[in-house]
């Protein structure tokens, strides 16, 4: 017997000794393929290959990829637990041509593999060809010599694969395992061709087309080959039994929830463990690819399946949370051949037990109000829709979780009254919004949310991918398309670029198609907080709705915002530390260049704190731990230490951001609720450097920094400037402050000498240098002294005229002192001659020359100023005149 394990091994062995490149499985979402919710087939990720978008890794190609159907073209959901071969998560074994071999290797390949590798008996294989070709048919009478009772021509869609509404596609040849006469069911293309006995374990799809949105079909630039067998239909009959569940991988699953149910798979509970253990795989590979439970889009579907599980759980009366306690079985079977599995772990198992815990407290009561719905009801009733809409919006059943619910006693539900119901009560929300004042600059978006749905922002982890066009809106209007020159919003299905919101900033970048459209993303804001708004600058082309274009983030902006938001929560941890718990944020306001942080705080930040935070934040940065995100609810977030912002409405799940070094008790640096992008690890932040600090309003204050390259740039020219001064003083950077203050007192010493040497000036009367000096003259029959004098301190002027009267005996003096630009004028008058003339009137007669007011003191000593430095020469002038003025003796 070969474990599924081993088979997967062989299957890639046999082709990549075929010359075919073994390539590893792609992630389970598909952002580069905006048509698929997730990717349900091997050739998925090769779909641009086919088309010949893309150049092929190389000219063959094998895998083992990883496939979720639920939900889109391809669904299984429904049909999981109730038949032996349906699964919502399953492993494809594919080998792919592009271009380069076509039918007659397919099959020759496919042949060999199964009869001579893996010895499976000739007589118990059946083949399908598309009605049409011939040629296959040949080949397989040629290559496996099949009578022609086992190569059945299929005239339906059975045999013409298609990936989704649009890409690539052809006809295809199916390979049947006859699992026995024991087992119910008929040959294909018979009426009992559903039974589980004749199983298709193998489609080969000759790839010849590619299905075009307008319904048209164009030939593929080479025919290729794509081929998809299910791991766990081969490992089936590889290992003897005829039903997946019964395969190694699922019997250990099966066995694990036995063992913590206490309940043994068999009879009614054998469905419940069956659905647990798919769920169960589907459930934690998507979250080990990233997909965490939301309300809408990927998310949801993640939680159906979920809470699909959960009520099998909990039929199985499982009375605490189930799921997560059996990954640890998941992992052991699969871990190996899928490491991102074991990557994830302890993320799968923590969102699912909350998961759980969360329903189990609504799944109680949903299930009596269901029970009392339809209690009376016989086999053939149907739920009323009304009830089924109750279930999911107050209980928070999904609808196929009660379809799920009701499908044992043969109960159906009234999907058509479930639908009504969910529009009335949007058409409700809306009213309520239309009355709440923001319809008038926001209807468009309205009508467009509430069309598609929220956009997908899948740029947490990945800066590039498709989307679909859903709306194009053109100065506030909804357009079909546009062209180039137009500036409009584009919004997609879903786009790696982040909307402004939270204080980020928007990213800019490219939007492009094959067909010529190019446009420069200038923006991306977030109206209504669900849509994704691209600002356009159609640069060449046109582009319509309906069309899928390629998003590409400036990334190099991207990270520069990221450095800074995280940078943020680095700094309000640091700030909290520093200053106290009474630091929240106000506000913040993260953009490329730089960032900002407004917090209460009722002083202003000393020097020796900003260098304490800084310092705090730079050794963060340093330790270079990872940055995580997990998805909470807000309560719990708010119990698991995590800041958040009083008043901030948040939705149904929070990002709980944890970043720097954990505490002994394990609590991170920084713990916020944040829905912004990251760094990776704190180390990317580069180093941060506060470079303001002021007040906002009364009790907020504000720090802007800068991270990374901005910082460095910053220091830099910081350092630049340092070096001039120094190259100016002829000094090293280093004893520039050294200098500086040995040159301040020089200064000072200069300046001290200088007043002393003016003074000397005034007090030998007359003369020259820099005061304008006039010799000792008579006026009015006195003898009169005016001076001015440049730089002199005014408080210089009184002892100065005191010495004048003295070396005058009897006269008169007039000094002026020019600083900046202005005067003041003091005189004075020598006790003689005060019967005679006043101090003040002459002062007087000086201001108002130097364009000045008043002036006052005694008659033998006055003081005053003026605006008008200039006019100094004037005001002695002036003097001299009212000297003259005066009545003779
Ligand atoms: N793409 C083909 C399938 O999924 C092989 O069946």
């Amino acid at each position: 017997m070969s474990s599924t394990n081993e088979i997967r091994r062989s299957f890639l062995d046999y082709f990549g000794k075929a010359g075919h490149a073994v390539t590893p499985s792609a992630p389970l979402v598909p952002y580069n393929d905006p048509t698929l919710m997730f990717v349900n087939a091997g050739m998925v990720p090769f779909k641009n290959v086919f088309t010949g978008l893309e150049t092929p890794p190389a000219p063959r190609a094998a895998s083992s990829q990883k496939c979720v159907r639920a939900g889109g073209k391809h669904n299984d959901l429904d049909n999981v637990g109730y038949t032996a071969r349906h699964h919502t998560f399953f492993e494809m074994l594919g080998n792919f041509s592009f271009g380069d071999y076509f039918k007659e290797q397919a099959i020759e390949h496919a042949w060999t593999l199964l009869t001579r590798e893996w010895g499976l008996p000739k007589d118990k294989l059946t083949v399908t060809v598309y009605h049409t070709d011939d040629e296959a048919h040949s080949l397989w009478q040629r290559i496996a010599g099949l009578p022609d009772e086992r190569i059945i021509r299929i005239s339906t869609n059975d045999n013409f694969w298609s990936m989704g509404d649009t890409g690539p596609c052809g006809p295809c040849s199916e390979i049947f395992f006859d699992h026995g006469e024991h087992i119910f069911g008929g040959p294909p293309g018979s009426p009992d061709e559903d039974g589980d006995r004749f199983v298709e374990i193998w489609n080969l799809v000759f790839m010849q087309y590619e299905q075009q949105a307008d319904g048209t079909r164009r030939d593929l630039p080479k025919p290729s080959i794509d081929t998809g067998m299910g791991i766990e239909r081969i490992a089936a009959v590889l290992q003897g039994v005829h039903d997946n569940y019964d395969t190694d991988t699922f019997k250990a699953l099966i066995a694990a929830s036995e063992h913590l149910t206490n309940v043994p798979a068999a009879g009614e509970q054998a469905a419940s463990h069956r659905v647990i253990a798919d769920h169960l795989r589907s459930t934690s590979f998507l979250m080990a690819d990233g997909v965490l439970p939301s309300n809408e889009g990927r998310g949801y579907v993640l939680r159906r399946i979920m809470r699909r599980a959960m009520r099998h759980a909990h039929l199985l009366g499982a009375s605490e949370p189930l799921m997560h306690r059996l990954v640890p079985a998941l992992v052991s079977e699969m871990g190996q051949a899928y490491p991102e599995l074991v990557r994830g772990q302890a993320l799968i198992e923590e969102v699912l037990e909350r998961e759980e815990t969360q329903f189990r407290r609504t799944l109680d009561k949903g299930l009596k109000l269901l029970d009392e719905a339809t209690g009376d009801m016989a086999s053939g009733g149907e739920l009323d829709g009304e009830i089924a809409f109750r279930l999911y919006d107050t209980y928070g059943f999904p609808y196929d979780l009660t379809e799920d619910a009701l499908r044992a006693r043969g109960i159906g539900v009234d999907k058509a009254g479930f639908d009504e119901a969910m529009a009335r009560q949007k058409a409700a929300a809306r009213a309520a919004w239309k009355g709440s004042g923001e319809a008038a600059s926001g209807e468009v978006w309205f009508d467009i949310a509430e069309r598609e749905g929220a956009t997908e922002f899948t740029g947490y982890s990945s800066t590039s991918g498709e989307g679909r066009v859903v709306a194009i809106v053109k100065d506030g209007a909804e357009v079909d398309r546009a062209a180039a020159g137009d500036q409009v919003v584009v919004l997609t299905n879903q786009t790696p670029f982040y909307g402004e919101s939270g204080g980020q900033t928007g990213d800019s970048g490219t939007m492009a198609s094959p067909s010529g459209f190019k446009a420069h993303v200038t923006d991306t804001a977030k109206p209504l907080g669900r849509l994704h708004a691209h600002h356009v600058r159609i640069e060449a082309g046109e582009v319509a709705v309906g069309d899928n274009v390629q998003l590409a983030v400036d990334t190099g902006r991207r990270d520069r915002i990221r450095a800074n938001h995280s940078a943020t929560h680095l700094v309000h941890a640091a700030l909290r530390n520093r200053l106290g718990g009474h630091v929240t944020q106000k506000g913040s306001m993260v953009a490329e260049d730089r960032l900002r942080f407004d917090f209460s705080h009722p002083v202003a930040l000393t020097p020796e704190d900003i260098a304490a935070i800084e310092a705090e934040v730079n050794a963060e940065i340093r330790a270079n731990e990872a940055v995580s995100t997990r998805l909470m609810t807000p309560d719990d977030a708010v119990a698991a230490g995590a800041l958040a912002l009083f008043g901030e409405k948040y939705g149904d799940e929070v990002r709980v951001l944890s970043m720097g070094r954990a505490s002994k008790e394990g609590r991170n640096y920084s713990v916020e609720l944040c829905g912004g992008t990251h760094v990776r690890a704190t180390g990317d932040i580069g180093v941060f450097r506060i470079v303001s600090e002021s007040a906002v309003s009364s009790g907020v204050r504000r720090i802007e920094a800068l991270t990374g390259e901005a910082a460095r740039q910053w220091l830099v020219a910081r350092e630049e400037a340092l070096k001039a001064a120094a190259g100016v003083i002829r000094a090293t950077p280093e004893e520039v402050p050294a200098r500086l203050s040995a040159l301040m007192e020089e200064r000072k010493r200069l300046e001290k000498e200088l007043a002393e040497a003016k003074k000397a000036l005034a007090l030998g009367g007359g003369g020259a240098g820099g005061a304008s000096a006039s010799a000792d003259e008579q006026v009015a029959g006195v003898t009169f002294s005016g001076q001015v004098l440049e730089g002199l301190d005014p408080k210089e002027l009184r002892p100065l005229l005191d010495a004048a009267k003295q070396r005058l005996g009897s006269g008169i003096a007039a000094i002026i002192a020019v600083n900046d630009g202005k005067a003041s004028i003091a005189a004075a008058v020598t006790d003689d001659l005060t019967a005679r003339f006043s101090a003040v009137d002459l002062v007087r007669a000086g201001v108002a020359a130097l364009g000045g007011k008043g002036g006052g003191g005694r008659p033998d000593m006055a003081q005053g100023g003026g605006p008008d430095g200039d006019k100094a020469a004037d005001a002695i002038a002036a003097v001299k005149q009212a000297l003259e003025a005066q009545p003779a003796a």
